[in-house]
């Protein structure tokens, strides 16, 4: 989502309408704006504390263009106000659920990203108050909280402090209250920053949001608190102690601010990963305990499926593969089908639930198989990025993946985030209710600590690639090999589907002990192998011997692995990754060949955001 906020002498609503503008990227499924200080009413509070004016809020669902189309019916006026252009995590895309959010009186607004822990007690609590609500959103309860502390006789500025005090999660707020000259903001573990403008001060979730009024900012940390007014910005620490932030200058150009200062979209997404694999664990695991909370699953977790099958396109094909072989591995038989074959043979029937895996949730052939799936009165699962997309409002069930909007057309963090989301699934469903006792086995709290340590590896592995320098080596070889067995073997495959989309190049993902049946034919010094080797169990062993067989060939190898010397000792290339648990290594490989290709098409000069003749989502079967 993106955030924008303004206070000066300017009429705010231009500037924020501006820099919902070149936020859009951030997300695009709805938007809104609210003015503080435009209305003619007194200013003020009366006495008991209720306030005498409005903030003036107009929103709607979809594109931007259907606020601006609002705004030309109903233009709020005011110098201080604040906007958003809305990502959905909780509640589809409708003009209720668009933010800002207000409480009962209409008298604070506030805008929101990331995602608040305890809303749900925080909201059980509010309405056993007698707050009532509006939306299915995670955000509303800060006004609430708010209002309830203006009600109590708190200044504005303590007010919203206080109820930002009151949230556990990750988030990047902003308030507005009525008749009120501030914007007053917080965070944690959510971008904002500060814009010092010669006419007035901003905040965003992003530069690019206000690049186009001032280049001189200041970065928030996490914890800070902020209040802007027409004559001044302080920030404060968690505990209220004024700080003496630095204001730097960037020197971006408005060009590439959607890219945040990358070169393209593919890379700011691969570099996005950690955030957004915090995003899909945040608020969903509880390791000590050896749970995890998918509340929006408890049906599905009270009454577990006896097999469970997959039907999914592309990349989403392959974390498919993985999650088959997860639940697999938790005794739940499991299959992954293409999902254009699913449709054309009948799967057996039985308790059986059928999980569409689709990054957008409107894959054509995916909704097609599950809509089979549904008329055979099959249970289904939607696996999705997308709230309120059709396979999510088709389907029985729905568990969002949370990896915020990908822009380039070749899938990488919303990849990582489904296999994060599906052992997330894979956990849930194992230790439901059917397992009798809940275990609290060692197994699964060592997967959940697994999972709450990858995003930092994630971030490691980033750091510390030598990705670019490997494709520069072998940039005009006549094909490429990607192999892996187990868990490493979707991560092949879908190495191979990244290279080829972006590069051109011909590349093809292998079973790493598939090769030799046939391909083996193909391997030549002019043909390097990227073989994926990690953990110290017979399956690694036995791709070693697979990576000796293509190494006798005379084909170049790049080793994707966690320090195995034997491997090492045949490869040409070592692309390293931390040692991890077996079930999170995959994603630390494939961190590695995302960079590969990307590095490579880059090198070849490729249209990497945007390749020829594919579509991010494609929806004709
Ligand atoms: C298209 C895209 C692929 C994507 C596939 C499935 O073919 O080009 O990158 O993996 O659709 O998309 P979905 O949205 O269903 O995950």
């Amino acid at each position: 989502c993106g955030i924008i906020g303004y206070v000066g002498r300017r009429d705010a609503l231009d500037v924020l309408v501006g820099g919902l503008n070149q936020l859009e990227y951030r997300g695009y499924d709805s938007a809104g704006v609210a003015l503080a200080n435009g209305g003619d009413e007194a200013a003020g509070r009366d006495a008991d504390g209720a306030a005498s004016a409005d903030v003036d809020v107009v929103k709607r669902a979809g594109e931007l263009s259907a606020l601006e189309a609002a705004l030309e019916e109903r233009t709020p006026a005011g110098t201080t106000g604040i906007g958003h252009t809305r990502w959905s995590t909780h509640g589809p895309p409708t003009d209720a659920n668009a933010h800002p959010h207000t409480d009962e009186d209409g008298s604070v607004a506030v805008v929101h990203n990331g995602i608040i822990e305890n809303y749900d007690r925080l909201k059980d609590e509010l309405i056993a108050e007698g707050h009532r609500f509006e939306s299915d959103t995670d955000t509303e309860v800060v006004p609430h909280l708010i209002e309830r502390e203006l009600e109590a006789g708190s200044p504005p500025e303590a007010a919203v402090r206080r109820a930002v005090e009151q949230l556990s999660g990750s988030y990047a707020i902003a308030a507005v209250v009525a008749d009120t000259d501030a914007v007053y903001a917080a965070r944690n573990d959510s971008p904002l920053v500060l814009g010092i403008g010669d006419d007035g001060y901003y905040l965003g979730s992003d530069v690019p949001a206000f690049l186009e009024h001032t280049d001189r900012v200041v970065y928030l940390d996490d914890g800070e608190f902020v209040r802007l007014t027409p004559d001044g910005w302080t920030v404060t620490s968690p505990d209220g102690e004024p700080l003496d932030k630095p204001i730097e200058t960037v020197d971006w150009d408005l060009e590439d601010t959607g890219k945040s200062g990358y070169d393209h979209y593919m890379l700011k997404e691969i570099n996005e990963q950690p955030h957004a694999l915090r995003q899909c664990l945040s608020g969903r695991v509880d390791e000590l305990d050896g749970r995890v909370e998918l509340e929006e699953l408890d049906d599905l977790i009270e009454d577990p499926p006896e097999a469970v099958q997959f039907v999914a396109c592309g990349t989403s094909y392959h974390a498919a593969l993985y999650g088959a072989r997860r639940f697999r591995d938790r005794g739940i038989p499991a299959q992954a089908f293409v999902a254009s074959e699913y449709a054309t043979e009948v799967p057996p029937t039985g308790d059986r639930l059928v999980i569409g895996v689709t990054q957008s949730g409107e894959t054509a052939d995916t909704l097609s198989a599950l809509r089979e799936a549904r008329n055979r009165g099959v249970e289904t699962l939607a696996v999705t990025n997308v709230v309120g997309s059709t396979a999510a409002r088709e389907c029985d069930h729905a568990l969002y993946i949370r990896a915020g909007p990908e822009i380039g057309v070749a899938a990488t963090k919303t990849f990582s985030s489904q296999l994060v989301a599906l052992n997330l699934l894979v956990e849930g469903v194992a230790n439901g209710p059917r397992s009798g006792v809940r275990p609290r086995s060692d197994g699964v709290r060592g997967r959940l600590a697994a999972l709450r340590e990858l995003p930092g590896q994630v971030q490691q592995v980033l750091d510390e690639s030598n990705a670019a320098e490997v494709a520069r080596t072998y940039l005009d070889s006549s094909g490429y090999f990607f192999i892996g067995r187990g868990y490493n073997y979707p991560v092949a495959l879908e190495g191979a589907l990244k290279f080829k989309e972006i590069t051109y190049e011909h590349a093809e993902g292998f079973p790493a002990g598939e090769l030799k049946h046939g391909t083996l034919a193909l391997v030549t010094a002019d043909t390097p192998v990227i073989a994926v080797v990690t953990g110290d169990d017979e399956i690694a062993r036995k791709t070693v011997g697979n990576v000796k067989e293509v190494e006798a060939r005379d084909a170049p190898v790049i080793a994707v692995t966690d320090g195995r010397s034997d491997v090492e000792r045949y490869a040409d290339e070592v692309l390293e990754i931390p040692k991890a648990h077996s079930v999170t290594m995959p994603l630390l490989a494939n961190a590695q060949l995302q960079l590969v290709a990307y590095h490579v098409a880059n090198e070849l000069g490729r249209s990497i955001d945007k390749p020829r003749n594919l579509a991010k989502s494609v929806t004709v079967e």
